[in-house]
């Protein structure tokens, strides 16, 4: 038998002999704990991993009269050390009052209660105990004990903290950023105003706006590296929503966190070309289909589809710095954008690469 089966064997057969429910039993030779119920006791207290007590409401202090192995476990007391005393020896310099008054309030109304205390072993280390606490009465409706039963919450509580936390930096980078993305923009105008090139400022300054947009959506989850695209892209088109010419489709997807800055610049030239002249240019309405799905590759596909705008003769004789920056930007992850210039209007298939390689 190898080390860890023999703890393991060694564990279980301990479990199985704790005596204390029997001793226990013995103990307490009253008609509460004879027979098939008193066997079931033993046994049901012996086996279980939730620490459990009973304490005597008719004797002075409401003493515990018995704990089960998982609760000397927990405390890290042992049985002559717990029994004869009140639970509240548990608590410690840091354990809330609010909590403490309830179970005080439902053990004088013989109400059943659960709260979340800190509680101290006996080594001075500090858990959060789940405690759930009821009375038990015998068939005369008399009260004979009160039941406690006790579940280290820590790590629950701690997992609640970490995200708690996490959500709070996600609030403060947000804040950030914004505050960055404007600077960024007051920068790109006032150079853009002293230089005399005023539109190009603007025409940047539109693409710095996309790309924040799209960071925006994307901070809760970022810590995980991946994020859900679909936010991300009705953030970043969320100007062009307003006259209601955008029909948006996609599936739930997640994708690395990587790819977002070129979603957000291609989203952005291409709506931007749209009202220069396309679907949303001029007094025509056009509108625009974006759909986006994962292919059977694994790429993501983003479809953007024109329909209704200025009749389209071809491609048109020149693609304007936007496109040739897309272009370039798409290069560089192994994308690709396939454009077909449809009477109707502009019909993009644009396709990046989601894994590495
Ligand atoms: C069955 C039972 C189990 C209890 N278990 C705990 C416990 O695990 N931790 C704790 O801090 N208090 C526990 N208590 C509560 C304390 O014993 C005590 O009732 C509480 O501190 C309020 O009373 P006090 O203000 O006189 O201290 C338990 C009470 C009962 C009746």
């Amino acid at each position: 038998m190898d080390e860890n089966n023999r703890d393991r064997s060694s564990q279980s057969a301990s479990l199985r002999y704790d005596d204390s429910p029997e001793r226990f039993r013995e103990g307490h030779p009253d008609k509460h704990f004879t027979g098939a119920s008193g066997v079931l006791f033993e046994q049901a207290m012996a086996q279980t991993r939730m620490a459990i007590c009973l304490c005597d409401p008719n004797q002075p202090d409401l003493p515990i009269v018995f704990a089960n192995r998982a609760f000397r476990e927990l405390t890290g007391y042992d049985e002559e050390e717990i029994v004869g005393r009140n639970c509240r020896f548990l608590q410690g310099p840091r354990t809330k009052k609010e909590p403490v008054d309830r179970m005080r309030e439902a053990i004088a109304n013989e109400d059943v209660v659960v709260v979340e205390l800190l509680n101290y072993r006996k080594d001075g280390s500090t858990f959060w105990n789940a405690l759930h606490l009821g009375p038990i009465y015998d068939d005369n409706d008399k009260l004979i004990y009160f039941f406690g039963s006790q579940w280290d919450v820590s790590d629950v509580r701690a997992a609640r903290e970490e995200e708690r936390h996490a959500r709070e930096m996600a609030r403060e980078l947000s804040h950030r950023m914004k505050n960055m993305f404007a600077v960024i923009s007051g920068i790109v105008n006032v150079t853009g105003r002293v230089r005399g090139v005023q539109e190009e400022a603007a025409e940047i300054n539109a693409r710095i706006q996309a790309l924040g947009r799209a960071y925006e959506t994307t901070l809760d989850e970022a810590s995980s590296g991946s994020i859900e695209i679909g936010p991300a892209i009705h953030a970043i088109l969320e100007p062009y929503k307003q006259d209601a010419r955008i029909l948006m489709k996609g599936s739930d997807l997640k994708v690395p966190f990587s790819i977002i800055s070129m979603v957000g610049l291609i989203l952005h030239e291409l709506a931007a070309n749209a009202s220069k002249h396309g679907a949303w240019s001029g007094d025509v309405s056009g509108q625009v289909l974006v759909d986006w799905y994962a292919s059977d590759k694994g790429d993501l596909l983003v479809e953007w589809k024109e329909t209704g705008g200025p009749q389209l003769d071809g491609p048109p004789q020149e693609l304007g710095a936007g496109s040739s920056i897309l272009d370039r930007l798409l290069r560089t992850s192994s994308g690709t954008i396939n454009r077909e210039w449809n009477p109707s209007g502009l019909h993009s298939l644009i396709t990046i690469p989601l894994q590495d390689g």
